[in-house]
């Protein structure tokens, strides 16, 4: 037993928890993923392991992607950038809905199947579904030969190395650059992103491993406000667009590992119900970086203060007319709105571990959750 503890602790390299060190394994997870992938010179995105032709390419019709959990999160964000950068209608589906959904699926149709460990039975039993209709299935994962993998026409590795912790962290992360990466990719062929724009997205995706570490390098002010709210028994997030996809991550990382309420919510629905709940000094995060919905985030900061609820904010550097408005600043890398939720993120996996320091959770076992549910 004794030798157990010790080869446990050599793992975590000095951290306390696996967490912890996956958190701060991202500036590599998120270089190894983009890694021999980006090219600047041409404005393209290189994934030799897609096998799709041209003119499979052309005839996708729709795209659906299949995800659990944190991975169901990466595809909610990734359906924005997709429908950004191609001309494909994109939906995302939970894989214990859609495997008994009446969706239209056919050779038209593009799978993108989400899984960190590639074993989720729900997501796996959809993709087997999906080819068996016919249609073309990608998946992204980080585990070589997995399920998923095996039955899928085409795989993406995420290249994170192993996860330990039960709530992911730098899966997801790099699970958000594939989906950048792929959405540049199917842009380029589909001819709905010219080089110039490509080539814009991807110096910003190239410095993530740098800007990620501009973030950690804030985690003790993070731990500190951490340790100011962990007393709430409620926390909301708010974000729009591609931060809505954020919040919902942030609220899930926070409930699993600390076992205190949160939910996330898309700003804009705050006025259809959420508003009821905020009190004095009940804590929402407000993830607000630059984005072409950042007017519309201050009205909703302006709403959720005039309750006297208590806002975090998540801004980008350079933004000092948010400090006026709230009670904390977190401040990311001032970088582009695709690239963003990366790094805003980061912030919210560190909140959320140090909340749960404070609250004394077991943070890489959860009680009743497991890594990897391999049953229906
Ligand atoms: C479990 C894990 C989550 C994970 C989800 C989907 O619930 O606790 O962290 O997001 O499964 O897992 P996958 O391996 O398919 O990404």
């Amino acid at each position: 037993r004794i030798i157990e503890w010790d080869l446990e602790a050599a793992e975590k390299s000095g951290y306390e928890h696996f967490m912890l060190k996956e958190i701060h394994e991202q500036p590599k997870s998120l270089k190894d993923v983009l890694s021999g992938r980006i090219n600047e010179l041409t404005g393209d995105v290189e994934l030799p392991e897609i096998k799709l032709t041209q003119e499979q390419i052309n005839d996708i019709r729709r795209i659906v992607i299949v995800a659990c959990g944190t991975s169901y999160h990466a595809g909610l964000a990734g359906k924005y950038v997709l429908e950004m950068l191609t001309d494909v209608p994109v939906s995302v589906e939970i894989g214990s809905e859609f495997r008994y959904s009446s969706s239209r699926t056919d050779h038209h149709t593009l799978i993108i199947a989400l899984s960190q460990s590639g074993e989720t039975a729900d997501t796996a039993a959809s993709v087997k579904d999906a080819v068996k209709k016919g249609a073309y299935v990608i998946a992204v994962t980080n585990t070589v030969g997995s399920t998923i993998a095996r039955e899928s026409q085409s795989t993406i590795y995420m290249r994170c190395g192993p996860e330990i912790g039960v709530a992911a962290t730098k899966t997801f992360t790099s699970q958000l650059a594939v989906m950048y990466l792929l959405s540049i990719y199917l842009g380029r062929r589909r001819n709905t992103l010219n080089a110039y724009n490509a080539m814009k997205l991807l110096s910003d995706l190239k410095n993530l491993p740098r800007d990620a570490q501009a973030v950690l390098d804030q985690s003790e002010a993070i731990a500190s406000y951490a340790k100011i709210f962990s007393r709430a028994n409620l926390f909301l997030f708010v974000g729009r667009h591609l931060n809505y996809p954020v919040a919902l991550e942030g609220a899930l990382k926070l409930k699993e590992i600390s076992y205190i309420f949160s939910e996330g919510f898309a700003a804009g629905e705050l006025k259809h119900g959420p508003l009821a709940l905020l009190t004095t000094g009940v804590p929402v995060i407000a993830i607000t970086t630059k984005s072409p919905t950042y007017e519309k985030m201050i009205s909703n900061i302006k709403e959720i203060k005039a309750r006297d609820a208590s806002v975090i904010a998540i801004a980008s550097e350079g933004d000092e007319a948010i400090s006026q408005l709230v009670d904390v600043v977190i401040r990311v890398p001032d970088v582009g709105e695709i690239v963003s939720p990366i790094l805003s993120s980061i912030v919210l996996q560190l909140f959320a571990y140090h909340v749960a320091v404070c609250t004394g959770c077991p943070i890489d076992k959860p009680r009743n959750l497991a890594k990897s549910v391999t049953v229906e």
